[in-house]
């Protein structure tokens, strides 16, 4: 069985627990240590890749070119992130009526797990200049069917959240990335 088949069919099992975050937190601790998912980032192009969708779970993993920045966006459900290979920064908002003003950040490095509540606002940047990022994200619901929003990177007005939007990001990302090799 694959690594990332292994790791959907554990955070199956996880969110059954009476704490689903805190047993995909503990899910995530052990597998990204454990080596097993860096041929899966050795295999898999830059990008936010599907591994599992359900109305109660999604399990992605997120290959994050260098110096990429996803603009602001909310969840509307929990999250746990866990870094596999490389490093994620994370900077948080909290709304300010139809707009975000930034609200502190957390670097996460290989190995590291976060927690996130179902109210908080992120952007996200990969600070290597020259690697990417693979990280693990589990959500608690359905977070391709969900409504939610994201923040415009200059004006920081909210939109609705835009999927194929946040793709042509990661493509924009990898083109600059290839431009400068
Ligand atoms: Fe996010």
């Amino acid at each position: 069985m694959a690594a990332t088949d292994e790791l959907v069919a554990a955070c199956m099992e996880a969110i059954g627990e009476p704490d689903p975050r805190g047993a995909v937190r503990e899910v995530l601790s052990r597998v990204i240590t454990d080596g097993t998912l860096t041929k899966s980032r050795a295999e898999s192009t830059a990008g936010l890749h599907i591994l599992y969708r359900s109305e109660d779970l999604t399990v992605l993993n997120v290959i994050w070119p260098p110096l990429m920045t996803l603009f602001p966006h909310d969840h509307r459900m929990w999250a746990v992130i866990g870094i596999y290979s490389g490093r994620e920064d994370n900077a948080f908002f909290r709304r300010d009526g139809d707009s975000v003003i930034p609200s502190g950040g957390k670097e996460l490095a290989d190995g590291a797990v976060l927690l996130l509540g179902d109210d908080v606002i992120h952007s996200v940047h990969n600070p290597a200049r020259s690697s990417y990022t693979g990280a693990i994200h589990v959500y608690g619901g359905d977070f391709v069917g969900t409504p939610r929003s994201q923040w415009d990177p200059t004006t920081l007005t909210e939109q609705p959240y835009d999927l194929e939007l946040v793709r042509g990001e990661f493509d924009r990302a990898e083109r600059a990335f290839r431009a400068t090799d």
